[in-house]
């Protein structure tokens, strides 16, 4: 039976006095994939960087695994350590989020940090490479590289890591038709009953093939269906 990992509780969030999220609940379940749709400045992104723990709503709560996400409670480095383990997160945009020298120290950054071995993290580097059809890049640094084989990279680096829970904000922005084809099949595929998998698009025909629910947010930044 799948259950709920993640449950928003009437959800605000403001910046100054300009509120871009307005009294979202909903409960996100174990083995289902969510695509999260609505327009320009609607809130998905803002939405995303709370369930990520990089910021904090102004009102309602978020729970992950039963416990209350917090400013307070992120400041436990375990707490935090654990937290970030089992949610990856792929940004809209790829620039933020790659920072190595090369492609290959950027996959193996995150697997280091899990503090597996030297011979399963090599394993894991090459098998995501190949998988995201890369590894002819391995020693690029990703700072050169397109903004379609940055997303690729992107993808590799959060993927290796196999957390339970997949956040991707717009992760077909910015692609070329095959790259928006290769990136659906490989979501496709990384679909499964042990993991969360929660994106926001404006592609409906991504939707269509991933997903088991779509939550929309309107202009009034609420959910509207
Ligand atoms: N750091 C910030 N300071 C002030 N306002 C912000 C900030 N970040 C986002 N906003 C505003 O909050 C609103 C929601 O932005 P957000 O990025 O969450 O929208 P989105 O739904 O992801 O849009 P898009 O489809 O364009 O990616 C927008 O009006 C945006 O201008
Ligand atoms: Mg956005």
């Amino acid at each position: 039976m799948s259950e709920s990992i993640i449950s928003l509780k009437n959800i605000s969030y403001k910046y100054d006095d300009q509120i871009v999220l307005d009294d979202i609940s909903y409960d996100f379940k174990m083995g289902k994939c969510y695509c999260i749709m609505g327009p320009n400045g609607c809130g998905k992104s803002t939405l995303f960087r709370i369930l990520n723990g990089l910021s904090f709503p102004t009102k309602g709560e978020f729970y992950f695994d039963g416990k209350l996400i917090t400013e307070k409670y992120l400041k436990d480095e375990n707490e935090s350590r654990d937290f970030h383990k089992r949610i990856g997160f792929v940004f809209q945009d790829s620039e933020v989020q790659l920072f190595t020298r090369s492609v290959i120290d950027e996959v193996a950054f995150g697997l280091y940090q899990l503090g597996l071995d030297q011979k399963e993290i090599e394993r894991r580097v090459y098998y995501y490479l190949d998988l995201l059809e890369i590894r002819h890049l391995e020693n690029r640094a990703p700072f050169n590289l397109s903004g379609g084989e940055k997303k690729r990279v992107a993808l590799a680096s959060v993927f290796s890591m196999k957390p339970e829970v997949l956040i991707l904000d717009e992760p077909l922005a910015g692609l070329d038709e095959d790259g928006q084809e290769f990136v659906l099949e490989f979501l496709k595929k990384q679909k499964s009953e042990d993991r969360l998998i929660i994106i926001s698009t404006h592609n409906k025909e991504l939707c269509d093939a991933v997903s088991d629910e779509i939550i929309n947010i309107g202009k009034n930044h609420k959910i509207i269906s």
